[in-house]
């Protein structure tokens, strides 16, 4: 089985269109812009300080990357577990400036036709026009407005996407949202929410609520039981991605790459069938073992692969946190 490993840093065309679509922004200006915008998030507030095109772009070069990265972590863990996964058609809920979309386009080369949905007008205009002239986005049709209206009007899809996206709705209408996203899913439903102890209790409720319209949970769970995590721990990710120039002056940051900490939960319509342990947290390795912390199909374990277990140590030595343990490395649990 050949696996799929989408890249997590931004694809070199839609890097080159930002690039172009920046030439003539003054840096501090735009850099300005995405500090107010982050601001606004960190406060709690949602997408709507992003008024013009200069703040679409603003967060556009200093967000996408990220939440590209997370879209992409999470496309390449589902496609570990339904590598059968060949979806025709894309719809994408809040969809700002089409990060997913593109993320999911690298990732299925199935795809064929493309719906998104997002009430900014800055960014819709954005999204549009990084994907103008793009052959692999012919079949584009955008829908403008509220997603949970917006969604009643537009079509069922094969793979639905939700990133960075309920964590902007009110928490009354969270429920409902998660309803109708699920209801225009055929194969497979993706959320995807910052990595932070509310992003992933978001998820969890997602979750828990899809499983009982009978949802199966195709990753990072190996199972469609409660959350085994207990506060104050909770299930996230982290993806490394590369900083561009301009991304790093944008955050005023000298590192030339950053950590995007991802919750996500993927669901499918039919059963899984094959559900390998997912790692929790990174590894700690030394001459003598790995241990690791693992989700498993009946709760949480803490592995340890001795070093005289020659080979599985050696394959163990090669897990990061959020891969999936396949079965030929399953080890013995504690
Ligand atoms: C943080 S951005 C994420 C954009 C993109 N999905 C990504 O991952 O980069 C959230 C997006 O959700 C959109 N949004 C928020 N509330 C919405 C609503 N009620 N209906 C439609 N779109 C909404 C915003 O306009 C914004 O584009």
């Amino acid at each position: 089985m050949l696996l799929l490993m989408i890249s997590p840093n931004l694809l070199a065309e839609l890097q080159a269109a930002l690039t172009r679509k920046a030439e003539g922004l003054s840096r501090a200006d735009a850099a300005r812009r995405a500090g107010a915008i982050s601001q606004t998030y960190r406060g709690g507030g949602g997408s709507g300080r992003i008024r013009t095109e200069q703040d679409a772009l603003a967060y556009a070069l200093a967000r996408m990357p990220g939440t590209y990265a997370a879209v992409a972590a999470s496309l390449t863990a589902l496609t570990e577990i339904d590598p059968d996964f060949a979806p025709h058609s894309l719809l994408d809920v809040g969809a700002g400036p089409g990060t997913a979309t593109w993320a999911a386009a690298e990732a299925f080369a199935t795809l064929e036709s493309f719906t998104l949905i997002d009430a900014n007008a800055a960014l819709r205009a954005l999204a549009i026009e990084l994907m103008r002239e793009r052959p692999r986005f012919n079949a584009l049709r955008f829908e403008a407005g509220d997603a949970r209206a917006a969604l009643a009007q537009a079509p069922e899809a094969d793979l639905v996407v939700a990133s960075y996206v309920v964590n902007e709705i009110d928490a009354a209408a969270q429920a409902a949202l998660a309803d109708a996203l699920w209801a225009k899913t055929r194969g497979l439903l993706l959320v995807v929410e910052p990595g932070t102890p509310a992003g992933y209790a978001r998820i969890i409720a997602l979750r828990a609520r899809l499983i009982a319209q009978g949802a199966h949970v195709v990753a990072p769970c190996p199972h469609d039981m409660t959350c085994p995590l207990a506060p104050p721990d909770w299930c996230h990710f982290t993806q490394r991605l590369q900083r561009s120039r301009a991304h790093k002056h944008l955050k005023g940051a000298a590192l030339p790459y950053e950590d995007e900490k991802f919750s996500y939960v993927a669901l499918s319509r039919k059963p899984v069938v094959q559900r390998p342990a997912r790692v929790l947290a990174q590894p700690q390795t030394t001459k003598i073992a790995v241990t690791a912390k693992l989700c498993t199909s009946h709760g949480l374990e803490t592995a340890t692969v001795p070093h005289r277990d020659r080979d599985a140590y050696r394959q163990a030595r090669k897990w990061a946190w959020g891969d999936a343990v396949l079965p030929a490395t399953t080890p013995t649990g504690e």
